[in-house]
């Protein structure tokens, strides 16, 4: 199919939701929509619930894009005695494979899926148990990812250096962050590398403090010629949090002028605090998707949409987020599928968008080799 046959498919406009979202047909697929502007889309997953149904069809129709939700991360990979069992990340991997999707590795260095056994360990060993992990995990998938987060999560505004202190900062070192991706250049240099965090999207001042300690933090790596292609946002979006395209534009136009492209990497809405029923919710929750989406796709750096999670109950916020339980008791929608695999509204908005965007992704295609 060429871009006017699925653009007339589809029957797209990228209209307002108050008066009902443009319904996209779900026939075509969200990954199909999003390569007509050079892009890609896909999702978050892990075998548990990606091996059955109605997530199963949905991401044969959907995904041009697959991270891996926890199985590669190094928690998830190692047993309590440190030895390394890869059979879920393989999993992941051949659902990549078998979908003929793009494969996110997520992630090699977090604070959060360090293996508790080191947390007391010196600094020797430390550095060589993750620099030997980064290797051993980067070369089996050698070829087969198309993005490696590299690190995770390692800004925080609210000290004074901008960079959180963690079991990463103090026995890797924060100055050292750098050699994680100059490690995984060498086990992979097909992969492209990203840094990966979250918290940047919306317009609230401890996003904007978080936007400058980051792109502070970036600046000092570019200049120190570190091998990063990528800056990954998660977008964990918030109903209770204001959106401003215009700042994340700006936003976007300094970290492209560094040289990086830019992935959409675990978008959802968190949506605690949203009165109203549940149509009055989803309407709300498709206008912020509508925004978000619309702002991102009219920016040339964005090249891909990576969705946490499928469906609502498999979402992370409904299954781990004790502390966002709606005042209600009822679960939230964040994703932009029901339980069931019907679509919802927010699905209609972030398709129409897909289907309508005129600015192109732009950047070369980062190859190393
Ligand atoms: O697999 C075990 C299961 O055997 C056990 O019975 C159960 C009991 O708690 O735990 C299960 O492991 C859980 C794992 O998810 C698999 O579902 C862990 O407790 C739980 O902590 C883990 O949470 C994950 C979290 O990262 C921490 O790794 C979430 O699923 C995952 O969605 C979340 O993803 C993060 C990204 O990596 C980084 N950005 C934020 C995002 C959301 O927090």
């Amino acid at each position: 199919m060429n871009r006017r046959e699925l653009l007339s498919a589809a029957a797209l406009t990228c209209v307002g939701v108050n008066g009902g979202v443009a319904q996209a047909q779900t026939s075509t697929g969200l990954d199909a929509l999003a390569r007509t502007s050079g892009r890609r889309f896909g999702f978050a997953v892990s075998s548990s619930y990606a091996d059955k149904e109605p997530v199963k069809s949905l991401l044969r129709q959907h995904a041009g894009v697959v991270t891996a939700e926890n199985a590669m991360k190094w928690r998830s990979i190692e047993n309590l005695f440190g030895v390394p069992d890869y059979t879920q990340a393989d999993r992941v991997a051949a659902i990549a494979v078998d979908l003929s999707a793009q494969l996110r590795g997520h992630t090699l260095a977090w604070h959060q899926s360090t293996p508790a056994r080191l947390t007391w360990a010196t600094t020797e060993v430390f550095v060589r148990e993750q620099t030997s992990h980064l290797q051993a995990l980067v070369s089996r998938y050698r070829g087969h990812i198309h993005t490696w987060d590299v690190l995770n999560e390692v800004i925080d505004a609210d000290q004074p250096t901008g960079m959180r202190e963690s079991v990463l900062s103090k026995l890797w070192g924060a100055d050292r962050y750098p050699a994680l991706f100059e490690l995984a250049r060498v086990a992979d240099p097909y992969a492209k590398l990203a840094y990966n965090d979250f918290g940047l999207e919306q317009d609230e001042p401890w996003c904007e403090r978080r936007r400058t300690a980051l792109l502070r933090m970036l600046e000092r790596w570019v200049k120190r010629g570190t091998p990063i292609d990528v800056m990954g946002l998660q977008a964990h979006l918030n109903m209770s949090r204001k959106f401003s395209a215009d700042k994340l534009l700006r936003f976007f136009d300094e970290l492209r002028a560094m040289g990086l492209t830019l992935q959409i990497t675990e978008l959802d809405v968190s949506e605690a605090q949203l009165q109203g029923d549940v149509a009055a919710r989803d309407a709300a929750i498709a206008a912020l998707y509508r925004d978000f989406t619309q702002a991102c796709l009219s920016h040339p750096a964005v090249e891909m949409i990576v969705m946490w999670n499928v469906t609502d109950d498999n979402s992370w916020i409904n299954r781990w987020l004790q502390a966002q339980r709606r005042v209600d008791g009822q679960p939230q929608r964040p994703t932009l599928f029901d339980a069931s695999g019907q679509a919802k509204p927010a699905f209609h908005a972030v398709a129409a968008c897909m289907g309508n965007a005129a600015t192109k992704f732009d950047m070369k295609e980062t190859r190393h080799v």
